[in-house]
């Protein structure tokens, strides 16, 4: 039954599984495992670039210890008792595009992994110039006997997941339209590529037992119930989450997601936000959603690159944030107050739970 069998690839979670996206400048072990804690399965952010000495890899190794130690530290109460040779029970993300992915990821990550035995690990992003790398990556991961966590990979499209799951994923993270931060500049939203990808999964692949994650634009428990009934065994939450008291975001972002709604029409999805930045690494295929600010009507109303630089630099420097970019899903009009990460898990598992039986009382 899909209801236990989450229950069972990670233990100590509840029906039904709410999941923390992994995301960088954001997660931190802390968040993560609070999430876990509360029946969720929490996600950091493992880098970008695996390449060895890579400052990322060497915090992913922090993180990971601090990670275990949160888990079975007597004073954090309730909560899985979590021991050395355990698997432990949050997931790990990484951004794969880069070329030291493919080159380096069994050599400089796999050990790192192996040690700490993450439950999950999330890989989203390759570089369409670098076919190999999502089966370099997964082949990696499960070439070790003794460590065998479950593989998510985060796509866009039906095309993506059939390549992910013949690749070996377990799980697939239906990544929707309405999602904050990067993501397939096009694509549809859950409603229309959860079910999808379901059906292709059935069809395509029956005996291979693969899970479907819904994400973008979930940020309360009715999202993660219509997800359950597209098809999706989890909901995903990375906006709603950015303003959990243990996230790492800027107070200002925390301010500018508080103080936005009808995210359908104050987010945009945009390469600008990266190239304001100067972050011009992301291949094409990708761009992000983020709240609208001067610097996108400016791009709008026709203000080339250059210019909208200076603009951005100078109110930067000069203390105005306001063209600062906050990434950010559709769903950020229902992100209403801080709560603590574990609130924040009960409140959507209890919402979902409270929307399927509502639904169910109905007929
Ligand atoms: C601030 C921010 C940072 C993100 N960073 C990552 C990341 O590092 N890796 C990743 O796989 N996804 C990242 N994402 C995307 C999430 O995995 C997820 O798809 C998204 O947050 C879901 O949509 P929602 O924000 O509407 O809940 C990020 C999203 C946000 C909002």
């Amino acid at each position: 039954m899909a209801s236990s069998r989450m229950k069972s690839w990670f233990p100590g979670t509840e029906y039904p599984l709410v999941i923390s996206a992994p995301m960088e400048g954001v997660t931190n072990p802390r968040l993560a495992t609070e999430v876990t804690k509360a029946g969720g399965l929490g996600f950091i952010q493992g880098g970008r670039d695996f390449a060895p000495a890579s400052a990322q890899l060497k915090r992913l190794e922090d993180q990971l210890t601090q990670a275990r130690s949160l888990l079975t530290a007597k004073s954090q109460g309730e909560g899985p008792n979590n021991d050395d040779n355990d698997p432990l029970p949050i997931g790990v993300g990484f951004v794969t595009f880069s070329a030291t992915a493919k080159q380096h990821f069994a050599e400089t990550t796999i050990p790192i992994l192996k040690k700490h035995k993450p439950a999950a690990i999330w890989l989203f992003a390759p570089s369409p110039d670098a076919p190999d790398t999502l089966p370099t990556l997964i082949d990696a991961l499960k070439s070790e006997a003794a460590y065998s966590p479950k593989i998510a990979v985060q796509i866009g499209s039906v095309a993506a997941a059939r390549e992910a799951v013949s690749h070996g994923a377990d799980i697939v993270v239906a990544q929707g339209t309405d999602a904050g931060g990067h993501q397939w500049a096009s694509g549809a939203s859950v409603v229309s590529l959860v079910p999808e990808v379901r059906d292709m999964l059935d069809t395509e692949f029956p005996d291979k037992g693969v899970a479907v994650w819904a994400a973008g634009g979930i940020a309360d428990g009715r999202g993660v119930a219509a997800g359950l009934v597209l098809g999706a065994e989890g909901g995903v939450l990375g906006t709603r989450y950015i303003v959990a008291t243990e996230s790492d975001a800027q107070d200002y972002k925390r301010e500018a997601l508080l103080g936005t709604s009808d995210g359908g029409s104050r987010t945009v999805k945009s390469q600008l936000h990266d190239h304001i930045q100067g972050n011009k690494n992301w291949p094409d295929l990708y761009d992000g959603r983020a709240i609208i600010t001067p610097t996108y009507q400016d791009h709008a109303a026709g203000v080339s690159l250059d210019e909208n630089t200076k603009r951005f630099e100078a109110a930067r420097e000069g203390g105005d944030l306001s063209r600062m970019v906050t990434w950010s899903g559709t769903g950020v009009g229902l992100v209403r107050e801080e709560l603590p990460a574990a609130e924040i898990t009960r409140r959507v598992r209890e919402g979902a739970l409270k929307a399927i039986t509502g639904l169910n009382a109905s007929i």
